[in-house]
Formats: structure tokens, C-alpha cells, sequence
């Protein structure tokens, strides 16, 4: 049976994939923040371990890397847990470096710290990370610049992994935009209605994981079934 280890996977695109790969058979570790709506979230899916915590902090990593050693195997990782930083989005001169430092702790450094820590059972299984990845990594929107830099980062820290990791796949994921609650803090007080559920992206999602095609950048849009996949210079 495939274990696959979620990050934030209370709502938006983490839940909706927590969601499919239980569905199809797969033995999961998820977390987020908020326990309750964790729980909540992945209420009656079978062989799930939510463990509520904050990916920036190394004990509750421990824990999660603890969980993956009991299940004996992990076939994916994916980082998916980010922060948006501050709400409105502030202009670089204006950013604080305390809110920076954290949401490249969040979006940066857990996301290397947990590969460091699941090296071992992902090379086992010659298996696959799944960095989750935006278009405000390689797009200069005004105001996404705390963001988008430690996505970008996210981004070259993906390609270098894959250049090291010879037995694993290593995927930047840009899953688009997404009607969820990071989003509709990126615009606050818009109808962002018009944006897809997460759930439209869960397929592009599982094929980059059942077909593992070579490491790099994905965008959801290239991988929608039918489409030939291509690889995204990031
Ligand atoms: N939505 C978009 O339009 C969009 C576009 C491009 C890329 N993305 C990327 O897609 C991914 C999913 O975003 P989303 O829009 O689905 O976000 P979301 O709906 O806001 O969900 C974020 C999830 O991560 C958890 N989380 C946040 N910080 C965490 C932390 N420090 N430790 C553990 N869990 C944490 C949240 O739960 P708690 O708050 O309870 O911790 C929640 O489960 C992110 O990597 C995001 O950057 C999103």
C-alpha cells in the first residue's frame, strides 16, 4: 500500500488530495495548524494519521517523520502547507522582515527540512517530492514579493535536489489559481468566485504522481489529461 505524507491538508488543495489518494488506496500522514479542522476534514477517510502542528516548528516535524517510520514506507511527499504572509499584500519597501523570515521559514525551510528528515524512506522507495509551487515564482506581481521569493527559491531548491537526488523524483507543482482561503486573502474583500475549486487540479496532481515523468516544473494547466506533458523552465 503507497504512503504518501500531506502537509496542510485541512482545506483547500492539500484536503482535496488528502482526499483522492485515500480514495485510491493510499495510507496517509497529513497535517496542518488547527487540529480541530483537521479532524474535520478528513473525518471517515480510512488509514489516515492527522497530526495537528505548524510545519515550522521541529518537534511536530519529528512527529510527522515518527508517523512514516511506524507505516514502514514513504512512496511521496508533498509540501504543501505555505504561508501568504501579510494580508493586504505589502510592497517589498514596506515589508516587515520578521513576517519574511516567516513565511520563507514556512515556505522555504520546512518544506528542506522535512526532505532531510524523509531522505531515508523516500530513497528506499525511490520515491517522489512534490514541491507545491505558484506562478508568483517566476511572475513580478506588485505586492507578491515575500511570497513569490521563497516560492522561487522553492522552485531552484526543487531543481538542485533533482540534480542531487539521481533515485527520486523531484517536482515543482504550480497548481494555478484556486478558489481557497490563502487566495482570498491575496485579494481581500474581492469575489474570487470565478476562481477554480482545488479539487478541478487534483488530476494533474495524481498524474504527475502515477506517471513521474522527469524532475522539474510542472503547471497544473500543462498536465490536464490529454495534454502531452511538458516541463516548465522555471
Ligand atoms: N490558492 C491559489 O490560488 C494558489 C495558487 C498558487 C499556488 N498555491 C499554493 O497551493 C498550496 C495550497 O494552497 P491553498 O490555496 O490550498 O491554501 P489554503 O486553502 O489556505 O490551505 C492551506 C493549508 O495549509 C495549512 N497550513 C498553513 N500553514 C501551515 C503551517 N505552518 N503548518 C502546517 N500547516 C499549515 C492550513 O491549515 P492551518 O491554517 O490550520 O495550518 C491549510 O490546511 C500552497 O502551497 C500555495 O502556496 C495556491
Amino acid at each position: 500500500m503507497p504512503v504518501a505524507l500531506i502537509t496542510g491538508a485541512s482545506r483547500g488543495l492539500g484536503e482535496a488530495t488528502a482526499r483522492a489518494l485515500a480514495g485510491r488506496g493510499w495510507s496517509l500522514v497529513a497535517d496542518a495548524r488547527r487540529g480541530a479542522d483537521l479532524t474535520d476534514a478528513l473525518r471517515g477517510l480510512p488509514r489516515v494519521i492527522a497530526i495537528p502542528g505548524d510545519v515550522t516548528d521541529p518537534g511536530h516535524r519529528a512527529q510527522l517523520a515518527a508517523s512514516v517510520a511506524r507505516l514502514g514506507r514513504l512512496d511521496v511527499l508533498i509540501n504543501n502547507a505555505s504561508s501568504l504572509g501579510p494580508s493586504p499584500l505589502p510592497a517589498l519597501r514596506d515589508y516587515d522582515l520578521d513576517e519574511l523570515r516567516r513565511v520563507q521559514e514556512t515556505n522555504l525551510l520546512a518544506p528542506l527540512a522535512l526532505i532531510q528528515l524523509l531522505a531515508g524512506p523516500l530513497t528506499a522507495s525511490g520515491g517522489t517530492i512534490v514541491n507545491i509551487s505558484s506562478d508568483a515564482a517566476v511572475e513580478a506581481y506588485p505586492g507578491w514579493g515575500g511570497y513569490g521569493s521563497a516560492k522561487a527559491a522553492l522552485d531552484h531548491l526543487t531543481a538542485v535536489l533533482a540534480a542531487e537526488e539521481e533515485s527520486l523524483r523531484c517536482y515543482a507543482f504550480d497548481p494555478g489559481d484556486m478558489r481557497t482561503e490563502m487566495h482570498q486573502l491575496a485579494f481581500p474583500g474581492e469575489d474570487i468566485s470565478d476562481r477554480p475549486e482545488p479539487v478541478s487540479v487534483v488530476p494533474a496532481l495524481l498524474r504527475l504522481i502515477g506517471e513521474r515523468p522527469p524532475s522539474g516544473r510542472y503547471r497544473a494547466g500543462d498536465l490536464s489529461s490529454g495534454n502531452e506533458m511538458v516541463q516548465v523552465a522555471s
